[in-house]
């Protein structure tokens, strides 16, 4: 979103050294994959966005570390990049999926953490490869892929757990229409513990007026307006 790198023109001297340059290429390169996913689907437009600057701020309030906060917003713009994955007819289908097409919507994290797996800085125990193959995960173990319970999900998972499904109730899917900020807030709050980590669904209630501030008029704000409490 933010046309922070110019490497030719009068931004360079804004970039402090080559880790700069590193990290945000690679952010602008998952922000374009995380386009290209959306753009498959015009019901989501812009929820890969949507994700990764919450689950950003969601991290800044939780105090997480900037390197961890960044990861977490490179994550989020990825998170559904393994949908790439999943046929269209599936994916566009208008009305209820069968029990046999959920379970290929399922594949859509190991997909995505295989995609990325060649990119070696994601990798690790906690990496965005995790949080991506995690996302769909339940803090009561009940979701997937591999059905972890409660902090043996990546944290950076649980973090984006609750931030995709904040955006997703808010925007019209095929079979409903979108929610208001207030219900999805208020259907998180009621899954905290079951459906996801009380202690992400807490820094959400922290910083609800804030994240509906930006939900609500996106694009006057740019990727870091929201973290306004970083430390
Ligand atoms: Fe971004
Ligand atoms: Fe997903």
């Amino acid at each position: 979103m933010r046309d922070v790198i110019d490497l030719v023109g009068a931004k360079t001297e804004e970039i402090k050294n080559g880790y700069d340059i590193v990290h945000e290429t690679v952010h602008q390169f998952a922000e374009s994959l995380g386009n290209a996913i959306d753009a498959k689907d015009t019901c989501t437009s812009s929820h890969s966005d949507e994700v990764a600057v919450i689950s950003k701020a969601l991290g800044v309030q939780i105090r997480l570390n900037p390197d961890e906060c960044r990861a977490l917003h490179i994550a989020g713009h990825l998170h559904d990049i393994g949908k790439i994955g999943i046929p269209d007819s599936i994916l566009k289908k208008k009305g209820k999926l069968t029990d046999e097409e959920y379970e290929v919507v399922k594949k859509h994290p190991v997909i995505g953490a295989g995609i990325v797996g060649p990119v070696s800085v994601f990798s690790g125990e906690n990496g965005i490869a995790k949080m991506i193959l995690h996302h769909h995960e339940r803090f009561d173990g009940k979701g997937y892929p591999a059905g972890l319970k409660g902090h043996d999900i990546p944290f950076g998972a649980r973090i984006i757990a609750v931030a995709d499904t904040l955006s997703a109730i808010m925007q019209d899917r095929p079979y409903r229409q979108a929610m208001s900020f207030n219900h999805a807030l208020e259907e998180i709050e009621r899954c905290s513990e079951t459906q996801f980590d009380p202690v992400v669904v807490n820094a959400l209630i922290e910083i609800a007026d804030d994240v509906q501030k930006y939900l609500s008029d996106m694009k006057s704000y740019n990727e870091e307006d929201l973290i306004i409490k970083d430390a």
